[in-house]
């Protein structure tokens, strides 16, 4: 495994990251004990999760990822020091009128719960999971700095802001002398490159953000598993793939195809992570494999080094710009 420092700070982390959303949503807890061993015994020590995981899904209440994680971490025996976690606050969690948001009120609480279900006494990297329009960003940063003087919280880090609000939250923090964003997580693949590279990858470059992109794989679109004339995957993930089925995506989906057999039997989703690992500004981008044979493909794309020629060949053909 390869071990990055995250962002501007010199905390180093695996260069993929486990994400865990689909723990207790549709991998099982006893197989995500199995998923969890296997991405640790191969050097991964970056764990991504988050408070509402997967409130979405019938049945779960939300919590239940983290819960998974924290009953894992201790049946592991690892000494906690090993493990890098990280999740995330602001989705809405309840019914109550602050069971959502970044007010200090949420921050604290959610935190606390947080580290009840991780049965941990600190969380490395805490993120918020979105902006807030309705709060004070210096309310935000300060909640997130009081933890951080309380030793619960380690690093602060941002998930899904746009460029102006990341650079408001950094200005907020310098001013004030707060805890300070270290990392963003955006949603970035070969396949999805706009949303990060037309504002925020330059923000990450100049402030020194480590960059953790997440759902690298599009839920499963960047592995093969879709095919222009067979995409009828049984897979709850098969829906949010549906909006990649372009001419243009499945031509990329060939050229990776090509080139990782070219290069030497590589995979096209060890072809796309190699894509985003070959970028300085990339960290580590989060994984969802739902079982081991998934996650030691992804696991193999660590090795999978691009030539500059290769990259820039695949950015090419995944260029959103139009000159
Ligand atoms: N900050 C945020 O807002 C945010 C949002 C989303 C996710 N995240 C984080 O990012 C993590 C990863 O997200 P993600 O699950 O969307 O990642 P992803 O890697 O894009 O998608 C994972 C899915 O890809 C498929 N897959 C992966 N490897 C495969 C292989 N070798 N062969 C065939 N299929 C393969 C599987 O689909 P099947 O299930 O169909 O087999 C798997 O469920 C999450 O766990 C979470 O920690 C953060």
């Amino acid at each position: 495994m390869e071990y990055r420092y995250l962002g501007s700070t010199g905390l180093k982390v695996s260069a993929l990251c486990m994400g865990t959303m689909q723990l207790g949503w549709y991998v099982a807890e006893p197989d995500a004990y199995g998923l969890l061993d296997a991405a640790c015994a191969a050097g991964i020590n970056f764990i991504d999760t988050a408070n509402v995981y997967s409130r979405w899904v019938e049945g779960n209440p939300g919590g239940v990822a983290e819960e998974i994680v924290g009953r894992w971490i201790k049946r592991s025996g690892l000494p906690r020091h090993r493990l890098v976690v990280a999740t995330k606050v602001r989705a809405v969690i309840g019914d109550g009128p602050n069971d959502q948001g970044l007010s200090r009120v949420h921050i604290i609480r959610s935190a606390e719960d947080s580290l009840r279900r991780l049965q941990t006494e600190y969380i490395d990297l805490y993120q918020s999971h979105w902006y807030d329009e309705n709060t004070p960003i210096e309310e935000t940063m300060a909640a997130f700095d009081t933890l951080v003087q309380q030793g619960k919280v380690r690093y602060v880090g941002a998930s899904n802001h746009p460029a102006w609000r990341m650079m408001q939250a950094l200005w907020a923090s310098d001013r004030r002398n707060l805890a300070r964003y270290v990392s963003y997580q955006p949603s970035y693949s070969i396949v999805r490159r706009e949303g990060f590279e037309r504002e925020m990858e330059e923000v990450c470059q100049a402030y020194g953000l480590g960059v953790l992109p997440y759902s690298p794989l599009e839920g499963g679109f960047l592995t093969g598993k879709y095919r222009r004339d067979a995409n009828d995957v049984d897979s709850p993930r098969a829906e949010g793939a549906r909006r990649y089925f372009t001419e243009r995506n499945w031509a990329l989906l060939d050229l990776l195809e090509e080139m990782g057999q070219e290069k030497g039997q590589y995979s096209i989703s060890q072809m796309a992570l190699a894509w985003l690992l070959h970028k300085p500004v990339v960290t580590s981008p989060i994984i969802g494999p739902r079982n081991t044979e998934q996650l030691n493909d992804n696991l193999g794309a660590v090795d999978c080094k691009l030539e500059d020629e290769e990259f820039n060949r695949l950015s090419a053909a995944s260029e959103w710009k139009s000159e």
